[in-house]
C-alpha cells in the first residue's frame, strides 16, 4: 500500500514519520515548495522531540519521501491521510477550506480506488462534505471511501504517542476501507476501535473538550481555594486518587492553550449550537480559561501596583513545555497586556523565541529576548513563570534572587513550593494556594 500524507505541520510530519516507522511506504506532500525542499534535506521546521531522528532514519531507509507535487502524490497513493490545517474561523467554527481544497484535488486525481482518511480534527459530518465534494468534482468513475482516524497526539510527546497510542479510532462505512486501515495499523492492532464515521469524528472533539473541561474545573476550584485556606495542589491530589477521576489534567494554572483545546472547544460549541443543543457547559469551560490571564496579572499588580516602566521577566513562551509552538499560548495575552500597561519585557524560552519574535519583534526599549532565564531575571522587578519547562523548575533561585531588582515571582504553573521560595526571601504568588 502506498500512503500519501497531505500537509506537513505537526500532525502531518508525525503521522508520516510514524507510518514509515510502521514499515509503510509514505509520501509527505505540501504545496509549500520551499518547506518541502527543506524537509527533503532533513531540515525539520518544527521542534518536536524525536521527530528529526525518526524522519531522517526513515528517509535513509527510503520509506518516506517528500513532494510538493500534490497531483502526482495523490495519483500514486492508495490511502491518503488529510493532515491539513483546520484553523478557527471568525465565528468560532473550524475553517474547512483546506480540507475542501484537498478534496477537490483528490477528485481531480482519482485514478483508482482510494481511501481518504481525515486525520485533522474536523466537525462531525465533515466526511459527508468530503464525499460530496469528491463526487461533485471527480472526472472518472473510480470508487473511493472516506474514513475518520482522528489524531490524539500531544505536542512534546507526539512521536511516542503515535508509535504507542492508547487507542486507534477508525471510523468507516465500508469493509474495504476498514480492512486497509486495520492493515496500516497492524503493529498496534490490539488498540483499534472501529466505529461509524460520525462517531469517530465526535470522539476526537468530545475527548479534547472533556480534557479542557477538566482543566477549567480545577482552575475554578483554584479560584475557590484562593478565597479559603484550601490548597489547590492538595485538592487536585485528593481528587485524582479516585480512579474514576484520575490525577491527570488536574494541574491548575494559566489554563490551556495550543492548537487544539481552545479551537476544538469553540468548534464543538458551534457544532452543538448549530444542531440546537445547549452547549453552556462548554461555554463556561471556555470562559474560565480566558479569565486565567487576567487573574494572573491582577496578582502581578498586587505586587507592583503600577506596571509602567517596570522590568518584567517572562519565562516560558510556548503553550506548554517541550514544544516551540506558541499558538494560543497564555504568554501572548500577557505580553500584549503588559505592553499595553507600559512595562518593559525581558523574555526567555528554550525553544519558542523565534516564533514569538515573529509576533512581537525585538525592540530594545520594550522587548528584549534573552538567552537564559538568568539573563531575563537580571534587574527585573518581577519574574513570571508561564510555562513549566524543566529548566525553570531546576533554576538556581539564589542566583535568580541576587540578579533581580525586586525578588518577586508570580508563578502561573505552580512549579515551586511556596514555603521553599519564601524561605529564600522571595515574595511569591501562585494560583490557588497561599
Ligand atoms: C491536546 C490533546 O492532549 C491531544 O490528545 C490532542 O490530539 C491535541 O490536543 P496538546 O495541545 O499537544 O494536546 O497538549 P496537552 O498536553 O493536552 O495540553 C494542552 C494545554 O492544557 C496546555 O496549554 C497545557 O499547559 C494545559 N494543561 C494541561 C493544563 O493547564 N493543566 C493540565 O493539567 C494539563
Amino acid at each position: 500500500m502506498k500512503i500519501a500524507v497531505l500537509g506537513t505541520g505537526y500532525v502531518g510530519l508525525v503521522t508520516g514519520a510514524g507510518l514509515a516507522e510502521f514499515g509503510h511506504s509514505v509520501i509527505g506532500a505540501d504545496k509549500m515548495t520551499e518547506k518541502i525542499e527543506k524537509i527533503s534535506k532533513g531540515e525539520i521546521p518544527i521542534y518536536e522531540p524525536g521527530l528529526d531522528e525518526l524522519l531522517r532514519a526513515n528517509m535513509k531507509r527510503g520509506r518516506i519521501s517528500f513532494s510538493s507535487d500534490l497531483h502526482k502524490t495523490i495519483q500514486a497513493a492508495d490511502v491518503i491521510f488529510a493532515c491539513v490545517g483546520t484553523p478557527q474561523g471568525d465565528d468560532g467554527s473550524a475553517d474547512m477550506s483546506q480540507i475542501e481544497e484537498v478534496s477537490r484535488l483528490i477528485a481531480e486525481n482519482l485514478n483508482g480506488y482510494k481511501v481518504i482518511v481525515e486525520k485533522s480534527t474536523v466537525p462531525v459530518k465533515t466526511s459527508h462534505w468530503i464525499k460530496r465534494t469528491i463526487s461533485l468534482y471527480k472526472k472518472s468513475d473510480q470508487e473511493f471511501d472516506v474514513a475518520s482516524n482522528p489524531e490524539f497526539l500531544r505536542e512534546g510527546s507526539a512521536v511516542a504517542d503515535f508509535l504507542n497510542p492508547d487507542r486507534i479510532i477508525i471510523g468507516v462505512e465500508s469493509d474495504r476501507a476498514r480492512d486497509m486501515l486495520v492493515k496500516i495499523y497492524d503493529k498496534v492492532r490490539d488498540r483499534i476501535v472501529i466505529t461509524n464515521i460520525d462517531t469517530a469524528e465526535l470522539i476526537k472533539h468530545a475527548s479534547n473538550s472533556f480534557l479542557a473541561m477538566k482543566i477549567s474545573y480545577i482552575n475554578l476550584m483554584a479560584n475557590l481555594c484562593e478565597k479559603t485556606d484550601a490548597d489547590i495542589e492538595q485538592v487536585a491530589k485528593g481528587m485524582g486518587l479516585d480512579p474514576r477521576i484520575g490525577g491527570l489534567f488536574l494541574k491548575a494554572g494559566l489554563g490551556f492553550g495550543g492548537s487544539c483545546f481552545p479551537k476544538d472547544l469553540k468548534a464543538l460549541i458551534k457544532i452543538g449550537e448549530d444542531l440546537g443543543v445547549d452547549m453552556n457547559l462548554l461555554k463556561e469551560t471556555d470562559l474560565i480559561n480566558s479569565g486565567r490571564a487576567r487573574l494572573f496579572l491582577d496578582k502581578l499588580k498586587k505586587a507592583l501596583w503600577i506596571l509602567k516602566e517596570k522590568k518584567i521577566a517572562i519565562l516560558g513562551l510556548s503553550f506548554k513545555p517541550e514544544t516551540d509552538d506558541i499558538r494560543e499560548a497564555p504568554s501572548i495575552r500577557l505580553i500584549r497586556e503588559l505592553l499595553g500597561e507600559g512595562a518593559i519585557l525581558r523574555l526567555y524560552d528554550p525553544e519558542a523565541q523565534n516564533n514569538m519574535k515573529e509576533l512581537f519583534p525585538e525592540d530594545k526599549t520594550r522587548i528584549t529576548y534573552c538567552s537564559t532565564s538568568y539573563e531575563a531575571a537580571a534587574c527585573a522587578n518581577a519574574l513570571l513563570i508561564c510555562t513549566e519547562w524543566k529548566e525553570f523548575v531546576e533554576m538556581d533561585l539564589r542566583k535568580v534572587k541576587a540578579l533581580m531588582a525586586n525578588p518577586i515571582i508570580v508563578d502561573g504553573r505552580n512549579i515551586f513550593e511556596p514555603a521553599d521560595v519564601r524561605k529564600l526571601g522571595f515574595e511569591y504568588y501562585s494560583l490557588g494556594r497561599k
